[in-house]
C-alpha cells in the first residue's frame, strides 16, 4: 500500500534566484511540488517564464520575475513583488551564480566585479531585502548556494572560489544575528553538478566526451550530481526537517571533498 506523506512546504512562499536553469530550476519545481508558491527569479526573463509557466500548468502556483541579483533595485523589487503576490516571503534561496575562468593575476577587475557581484553581493542583497519581511512574519529560512569550491579551491577560478567562500561567511553571520528572531540561514556546497552551466563548459573543450569522463572519474561516486539531488538537499534545509540546523554548510558532492 502506498502511504501518503504530507507535502513539506504547504502554505509557504519561496523566492529562488537563478531558477530559470539547472539547480535553481530543480529547486523551483521541487518546492512547488511540495506545496510552496514560488517566485522564479532569473536574469533571463524567458527562462524564468518557461519554468514558472510549467509549474503553473502542472497545478502549482508560480510567478516569473526578471532580476539581476547584483543590483539593489532589482533585489528590492523581486522581494516586494513576491510579497505582493503571495502575501509573505518564508523561504529565500540565493542560488544565482556565474563563473569566469582565470587565475588571480589574469582576472580582470570587470570579471572580479561580475563574479563577486552575482555570487556574493547577490546573496547579501537578496537577504538584505528579504529579512525585514521575514521578521515581520515571525521568521523564515535562507538557503545560499555556495560550492565545494569554498572548501577546496578549483584551479583557474580565483574570483569564484573567493565569492563562494564569502557566501559561507555571510551565511554564518546571518545565522547568528537572526537566530533569536526566527530566521535560519544555511549554505549548500554542491560538487560538480550536471547543469546547463557544466554542460556548456564540457561542450567548449576540444574533446567533450573525454572531458566528461575525466570529470566523472574525479568523483568518488563516479558520476556528476544531478540538479534534483541538490534541490532535495535545499528542500531539507528549507523545511521543518532542518528546524535545528542553522549556520552550516551542507556538502552535496558525491564524496569529492572527502578525498
Ligand atoms: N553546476 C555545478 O557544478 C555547481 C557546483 C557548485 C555550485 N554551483 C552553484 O549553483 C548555482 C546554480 O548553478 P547551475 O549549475 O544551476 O548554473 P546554471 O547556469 O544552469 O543556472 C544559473 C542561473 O542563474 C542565472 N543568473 C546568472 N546571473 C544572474 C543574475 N545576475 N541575476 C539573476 N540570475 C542570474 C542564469 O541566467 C541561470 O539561469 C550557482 O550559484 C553555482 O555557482 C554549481
Amino acid at each position: 500500500m502506498t502511504e501518503l506523506r504530507p507535502a513539506k512546504l504547504t502554505g509557504k512562499s519561496a523566492l529562488i534566484t537563478g531558477a530559470g536553469s539547472g539547480i535553481g530550476e530543480a529547486m523551483a519545481r521541487l518546492f512547488a511540488a511540495e506545496g510552496a508558491r514560488v517566485a522564479v527569479v532569473d536574469l533571463d526573463r524567458a527562462a524564468a517564464e518557461r519554468v514558472a509557466g510549467e509549474i503553473d500548468s502542472g497545478g502549482g502556483d508560480a510567478v516569473a520575475l526578471a532580476s539581476d541579483v547584483s543590483r539593489a533595485a532589482d533585489c528590492q523589487a523581486m522581494v516586494e513583488r513576491t510579497v505582493e503576490r503571495f502575501g509573505a516571503l518564508d523561504i529565500l534561496c540565493n542560488n544565482a551564480g556565474v563563473g569566469v575562468a582565470a587565475v588571480c593575476h589574469e582576472t580582470s577587475e570587470e570579471d572580479w566585479d561580475l563574479v563577486l557581484g552575482v555570487c556574493l553581493k547577490g546573496v547579501f542583497l537578496g537577504s538584505k531585502f528579504a529579512i525585514p519581511h521575514m521578521l515581520v512574519h515571525g521568521g523564515g529560512v535562507i538557503c545560499n548556494t555556495s560550492s565545494a569550491a569554498a572548501e577546496a579551491a578549483v584551479a583557474n577560478r580565483a574570483a569564484y572560489c573567493a565569492a563562494k567562500a564569502g557566501v559561507l561567511g555571510l551565511t554564518k553571520s546571518i545565522a547568528i544575528d537572526y537566530a533569536s528572531r526566527g530566521i535560519r540561514c544555511n549554505a549548500l556546497l554542491p560538487g560538480t553538478v550536471d547543469s546547463p552551466w557544466i554542460g556548456k563548459i564540457i561542450a567548449q573543450q576540444s574533446d567533450p566526451v573525454a572531458q566528461r569522463a575525466l570529470m566523472e572519474a574525479r568523483q568518488p561516486l563516479g558520476r556528476l550530481g544531478r540538479p534534483e539531488e541538490i534541490a532535495r538537499a535545499a528542500l531539507y534545509l528549507c523545511s521543518d526537517d532542518a528546524s535545528f540546523v542553522t549556520g552550516t554548510g551542507l556538502v552535496v558532492d558525491g564524496g569529492f571533498l572527502a578525498r
